[in-house]
Formats: C-alpha cells, sequence, structure tokens
C-alpha cells in the first residue's frame, strides 16, 4: 500500500499534544508492517533546524496562492526510516511560535491561508502533481488542519481514497466568511451540506463531509460524539455519516515510553524489578524541593491545562489532601492563563507538596510518569489520551474519568475486578471535583493496602497497547476502501 500521512504536527520534529505522537508512531507502525507510507507536514522554521538532511525535490506554484511558491523538501523522519515531506511556504510557516499561535498565545490570523495552502499541497501530491512520480493509494489526513484535502480531492474523478482522522473534534478550524471567498472555494460549499458552519467556514466539515471514511481515536469517542452533548454542533453531520465512522484505539510507542529503557530517567525498572521507581519518586521529590518521603503517595498529572483536561477539577479535589499532607501533587503543563494561576496559587499554598512546572517539558513528563505512584486524568471529554497508557507501562496507577479513551483503557478497581486480579485503575463518572475527590479517596485506601496496589501495579504494567494492532487496523480499512 502506498499511503500518504498528511498532518500538522509530528514529533519529534514539533508537537502540541498527542497528535504528534501519533503522528509519529502510526506511520512507523505501517512502515514495519512493509508498506510505503510517507509523511508530509509544514516547515516550520523549528521542524527545519531538527530535520536534519534535506533535498529540495520540487517547487510548485499552487492555485490561488499566487504569494507564496512552495518547495518540496525531502527527507527522513528523524529516528525512523519514514520518508518525510516538508511544506516550505517560509512567509507562512518559517515564524516563532507554536503551529498555531503567535508568540503572544494568539492564533495567526491567516490560519486559514496556511493551512488552506496544506490542503492544496496535498491534493497536488495525492494526484502526483509535483512531478515525484509517486501516487499513494490511500490519503490519511488528520485533524482541521489537513481537513480541506479530502474535500478538494472529492472534486476529482480519478483520486486516491481518502480517510479523515478527528484528534479532537473540540477544535475545527473556524473562520470568517472572507476566509472561504480568500480560498476560491467553489460557491456551492458556502452551504450547511457544505463547509458553512453558523456563518463561519469550517475546515474539518471538509474531512467528516468529504472524506470516504472517518476514523477516531477510540471507539467509546467514536459513539459519544454522535450525541449532542459530545458532538460539538457537529453530531448532525457525523451521524448523517454514522455508516463509514469508526473508532480506532490509538497505540502508544514503547520505544519511547517504557521505564525499562527511559533515558530521562535516574533509575530504569521493569514489573521484575521495581527499586528503580521508588529512585524515581525520590528525583522527582527532590527535583521539586519536596520531602523525599517514601511512604506519602505523589499524585501526577501532565497536560495542556484547558478546560478539557479538568485541571482544574484536580486542583480543588487536591487541596483537603495537600492541606492534611495526605499526598503530595506535582502538575506539568500550560494553556489557559486562569488554569496556570490558579496552579500557581495552590503551588504557592502548599509549597511542601506542591510541585509544578508551568511549560512544556519533555524530559519532565518522562520522570513524572515514572516518580508517580497515581496519575490523574479528570477529563471532561478525552477522544483516546496517551498519557493513561503511558502510566500503566510505568507503573503509575491511573485514576480517569469515565470517558471517550479513557473508559477504553483503564479497568476500574471495583470489587468485582479486584477479586477478578485485572484492574488497573479508578474510573469515575461525574466531571465534579467532588467526583474525583471520591475517585482519590479510593485510590488512597487502596494504596496503603500494599499487596493489592502491587496487584494493580502489575496488571497495569502488563497491559500492552503497542500500535501493531491499531497499524492492523487502520491497513484493513485502507485495503477495504481501495478495493
Ligand atoms: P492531547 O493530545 O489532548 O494533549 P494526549 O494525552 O493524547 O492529549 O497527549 C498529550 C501528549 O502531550 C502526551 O505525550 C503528553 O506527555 C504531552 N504533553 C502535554 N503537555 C505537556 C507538557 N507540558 N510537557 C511535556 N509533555 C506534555
Ligand atoms: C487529541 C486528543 C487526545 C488524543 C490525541 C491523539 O489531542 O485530545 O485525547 O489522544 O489527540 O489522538
Amino acid at each position: 500500500m502506498r499511503i500518504l500521512f498528511a498532518s500538522s504536527e509530528v514529533h519529534p520534529l514539533i508537537k502540541t499534544g498527542g497528535l504528534a505522537d501519533v503522528s509519529a508512531s502510526l506511520p512507523q507502525a505501517l512502515k514495519r508492517l512493509r508498506h510505503d507510507v510517507r509523511v508530509v507536514m509544514p516547515a516550520y522554521g523549528s521542524v527545519l533546524d531538527k530535520a536534519g538532511d534535506l533535498e529540495q525535490v520540487a517547487t510548485l506554484q499552487l492555485p490561488g496562492f499566487p504569494d507564496d511558491a512552495v518547495t518540496l523538501l525531502s527527507g527522513t523522519l528523524p529516528g525512523s526510516r519514514v520518508p518525510l515531506w516538508l511544506v516550505d511556504a517560509p512567509r507562512l510557516f518559517r515564524r516563532a511560535g507554536d503551529p498555531y499561535r503567535a508568540p503572544n498565545g494568539h492564533d495567526w490570523q491567516d490560519n486559514y491561508l496556511r493551512f488552506g495552502l496544506f490542503a492544496r499541497l496535498i491534493e497536488h501530491l495525492a494526484l502526483d502533481r509535483a512531478g515525484l512520480e509517486w501516487r499513494p493509494d490511500v490519503v490519511h489526513c488528520n485533524d482541521w488542519q489537513a481537513g480541506l484535502a479530502p474535500l478538494m480531492l472529492s472534486m476529482h474523478e480519478s483520486r486516491p481514497a481518502t480517510v479523515f482522522t478527528i484528534h479532537n473534534l473540540a477544535y475545527q478550524g473556524l473562520f470568517p466568511r472572507h476566509a472561504f471567498d480568500a480560498l476560491n472555494l467553489p460557491p456551492h460549499l458556502w452551504h450547511y451540506q457544505g463547509l458553512e458552519f453558523h456563518g463561519k467556514l469550517s475546515f474539518i466539515k471538509g474531512g467528516i463531509g468529504f472524506a470516504d471514511h472517518i476514523t477516531t481515536v477510540s471507539p467509546t469517542y467514536a459513539r459519544e460524539i454522535l450525541t449532542p452533548q459530545q458532538g460539538f454542533g457537529l453530531d448532525g453531520l457525523l451521524n448523517h455519516r454514522a455508516g463509514v465512522l469508526t473508532g480506532i484505539l490509538n497505540g502508544v510507542d514503547y520505544r519511547e515510553w517504557d521505564p525499562g529503557k527511559d533515558k530521562h530517567l535516574v533509575a530504569r525498572y521493569s514489573a521484575d524489578d521495581l527499586s528503580g521507581k521508588a529512585r524515581c519518586k525520590a528525583a522527582l521529590q527532590h527535583h521539586f524541593k519536596l520531602p523525599c518521603h517514601s511512604g506519602i503517595p505523589l499524585l501526577g498529572h501532565v497536560g495542556r491545562m484547558v478546560a478539557q483536561k479538568g485541571v482544574d477539577l484536580l486542583l480543588k479535589a487536591a487541596e483537603p489532601l495537600l492541606a492534611a499532607g495526605e499526598a503530595q501533587l506535582v502538575v506539568v503543563g500550560s494553556g489557559d492563563a486562569a488554569l496556570e494561576q490558579t496552579a500557581r496559587n495552590l503551588a504557592q499554598r502548599y509549597p511542601e507538596h506542591m510541585g509544578l512546572h508551568i511549560g512544556y517539558s519533555e524530559p519532565l513528563a518522562h520522570q513524572l510518569e515514572a516518580g508517580a505512584d497515581i496519575f490523574v486524568m479528570p477529563s471532561r471529554f478525552e477522544p483516546c489520551g496517551l498519557n493513561q497508557m503511558y502510566s500503566l507501562r510505568y507503573g503509575t496507577v491511573p485514576v480517569v474519568r469515565n470517558t471517550g479513551g479513557l473508559a477504553d483503557t483503564v479497568v476500574d478497581a471495583d470489587p468485582e475486578h479486584l477479586e477478578a486480579g485485572d484492574a488497573t485503575g479508578i474510573q469515575f463518572d461525574e466531571a465534579t471535583s467532588q467526583a474525583l475527590a471520591d475517585a482519590l479517596a479510593r485510590a488512597l485506601a487502596l494504596y496503603h493496602d500494599p499487596a493489592c496496589w502491587k496487584r494493580l501495579m502489575l496488571a497495569g504494567m502488563a497491559q500492552d497497547f503497542s500500535w501493531g494492532r491499531s497499524a492492523e487496523a487502520y491497513l484493513a480499512l485502507y485495503k477495504d476502501l481501495v478495493s
């Protein structure tokens, strides 16, 4: 199979969240299954610095973008054998800041041009119009940033099959009407059955409405987005397309996320010998200047600080535990200024019990996975979630809300599952700080029963969420579409 995989972020080149992890590991897993998969992404300035040797393979003038000659650079995704194409349009992509936002935190005003051009380029590659003599069987587009590509391809008679993956329905790529005009899209598409969404241009509708098949990143989320509560206004359209919508659970790249090999840790460990985990906990406590007690349960959280992740629920539910000295808490993340401030206030009130890192830190994310006893993910919604799967492998028991991929990957330690020995964490239902506080109380009670806790840890460490199975599921889908 020849697969063109299009994404706006790919680890280790650039990452704002799980999309980057998936966009690195899934193509590598497909490659291991001996398929000809190639990744295409924008050539942000920081990506050019990290991508290694690059060769200029084409120069294109895309229709509708007279101001931007595009150079296509060819290389290899670092750490893999996956061919990589970088879309170099310097005026649009070589900027400071992250892929979507300026350094002041506001979205780039011309994101519709940036990702409109990205979609045009994907279309041209897919139709072998860049002079590369390679034509994919399937084009796999991810999230709204690549959302217009399935639409553009749908207008061609002879074209590859298209798959669109929703990693997060909350981010839709909505722009004012002038963006639609600027992109020279066919006028009939300004319609609720086209790209119009409540008076705005919706990039994600280009994927959801026009791809041959739609996937999302867990079976439970695939059902949830069909409801008005979780459909973000698109549940009508998604129900209309439910026949071609499936949920495929993300995997974990255990070459990056394995406590037995993790280069970010002071000590490595495995299910056979957990002593290194205690050293990782001490190192984490030391890093955050917390008392180095081995017996006090350490709660951890890593994530984007946005309403989705429920970090506000965690800060509220944890406060009484910090006040009573019953637990320590370490939080690593950044995002909404108000949430960051709430976290800072709590850390200032309990410096002896709480550690906080506002910002992005790959090493700290690994060190926290290893050093914490309990990983808390009280997400209001979670399409898949990767950190709970990392936690399982690191013997760090996850406490998660019963939603999306969290529901699909964690088995609640209720009496029945404890008895059966297959419990791996704690789940709770309501998105309230009280429900989370109750779940944390259950977790702490189990923590203080060492034999039971160890069984939970080991059951989690034995779980296998490697990419192989998910990659097979994507392949089966691709084959189906091509035949
Ligand atoms: P999402 O994609 O919604 O952010 P996921 O759980 O799928 O959630 O993936 C988040 C990824 O981003 C994980 O690999 C996590 O470790 C990482 N991450 C998030 N915030 C930070 C941070 N502040 N520092 C380091 N890694 C982070
Ligand atoms: C999104 C989701 C997250 C998912 C990730 C990768 O950012 O919020 O749940 O794991 O994409 O698919």
